[in-house]
Formats: structure tokens, sequence, C-alpha cells
């Protein structure tokens, strides 16, 4: 079936189940203007408002955002404490938008180090929206590949070392298992990774998950990200040729 969505014509029975968005240009968005840094980043969080729910409307499963690395602990403490903020201010005005379009939220990332009043709001938007069926809105936050594998195989020894476990035991499965993400259950590993500003690295961002993800590096900062240029990722994605290491 093919349905003509705007100027690209996407494919309903082809959208990308899972969604990874690394929403990077913030800082140049502000900067451009002669704003502070972290005033791109509120312009960023607005943005994820609108980009999660045209993902939701056109039938992505999983749309997981960056929004926080491990490695972005590094950066100036007025900014990091900004970034901690977000979830207190997105959660505090959006959950009512994310339950009127039936989007569950998640998080995926080392929450145990995260500031306590940030990580409650981020448990009570879980809470809130569990019974929600529709889209998975996974937050990275205090995310990072390495750190993940890294827990990953620190559980996998520990089961081997209490003797739950045998070493030949271990697959492919298995690890993905014990990966941060295990809880998106069929659906961890992204169809599609977007990031935005130009940049053309992945970042540390789901390392083990995206073997067979498909890349898409827009030009754009992340707060001008729009609908129509998610249509036309996903237009992108849809004319792959996804392989899988196979042929066809
Ligand atoms: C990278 O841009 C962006 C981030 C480190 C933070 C992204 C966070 C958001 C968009 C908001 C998240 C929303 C919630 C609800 C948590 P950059 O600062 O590296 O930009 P630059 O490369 O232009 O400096």
């Amino acid at each position: 079936m093919s349905d003509e969505i705007d100027n690209y014509e996407i494919s309903t029975d082809n959208i990308p189940k899972h969604i990874a968005m690394i929403m990077d240009g913030n800082g140049r968005w502000a900067k451009k203007r002669g704003f502070p840094r972290v005033s791109g980043h509120k312009e960023g969080m607005n943005n994820v408002k609108t980009i999660a729910i045209e993902a939701s409307s056109l039938g992505v499963k999983v749309l997981t955002l960056y929004a926080f690395s491990t490695e972005n602990w590094g950066r100036p403490n007025t900014e990091v404490n900004f970034l901690m903020k977000l979830p207190i201010d997105f959660f505090g005005v959006f959950v009512p938008d994310l339950m009127a379009n039936n989007i569950k939220v998640l998080a995926t990332g080392i929450l145990e180090d995260v500031p306590q009043k940030t990580r409650d709001v981020i448990q009570k938007a879980i809470d809130e929206t569990k019974d929600n069926t529709g889209m998975v809105l996974n937050f990275a936050f205090n995310y990072g590949g390495r750190s993940d594998i890294l827990q990953a195989t620190k559980k996998i020894a520990n089961d081997i070392k209490n003797e739950k476990l045998n070493v030949e035991e271990i697959d492919d499965d298995l690890i993905s298992n014990a990966l941060l993400t295990s809880n998106l259950n069929e659906l961890a590993d992204p169809d599609l990774l977007i990031r935005t500003s130009g940049e053309t690295r992945i970042s540390n961002f789901m390392l083990w998950q995206m073997a067979y993800t498909e890349m898409i590096f827009d030009d754009i900062l992340w707060p001008d990200y729009s609908p129509d240029n998610l249509r036309e990722d996903i237009y992108k994605y849809q004319n792959r040729d996804r392989r899988f290491g196979k042929i066809k």
C-alpha cells in the first residue's frame, strides 16, 4: 500500500519500526541567533514534542532520542544543569500531549547517576503513560554505547561466576537481553538512525544495537528539523536496500 504524504510517497507498510535520533546542533542554532547555547536546548526540547507526534502518527513503534550522553557530563556545569532540568520542563508541560497521542515513555541509561529530581519526573512520566499502547518515546538519558556494553558484560560475568550461566550459552540474544535496551524486546535494534546538524558520526550511541541500522545524516540543526524532514528521511529509508550482510 502506498499513500501520498505531502511530496514524499511513503509506503505505509515499510515504516521504520524503531528510529534512533541524535538531536545535534542546538548550540549552533542558538549561536546563529546570538542567543546563549541553552536556549538552543530549550528550542530543541520543544521540537521533541513536534517530532514525536509526527513519528507516532506515521506509525513508528519506537523513537529513541539521544538526550544526554555519558560524555555530556564534560560540558560546563551551567549547561549540564540545564540539560538535567529539561526533563522536568518537558514532562511538566507535555505529558497531556503524550497521553492524547497514546505515546508511552521509557528511558534508557544509567539513571542512578542522574539527580534525584530528574529521575523522579522521568519515572513519573513512565508511570503515567505505562498503559498507553502507541509509540514508545524512549529517552536515552545518561546513555553511552560503551557503558551499556560494559554493564552487560559485568552482568553476564557475574552470572557465570554465580554458576547461573555457562560460557557456551553466551550468544547474540543473551547479550541483547543484558543491554539497557532489553525493555524494548524485539524492537531494541533501530532500523534507522537520523543525526542532524551535518556531523557524520554515531558518538557512542547504541553501538551493539546499530549493527545493521540504516543511517541518515541531515545538515539541518535539530531545532529546525521539521515533520517534513522526518517524512523525507523515512522516504529515503524506504529506498535503501537492506541486505543484513546477505545477498538478494
Ligand atoms: C546536541 O547539540 C544536543 C544535546 C547534547 C542535547 C539534546 C537535548 C535536547 C534536544 C532536548 C531533550 C529533551 C528532553 C525532554 C530531555 P549540541 O549542544 O552539541 O549542539 P552543537 O553541536 O551545535 O553545539
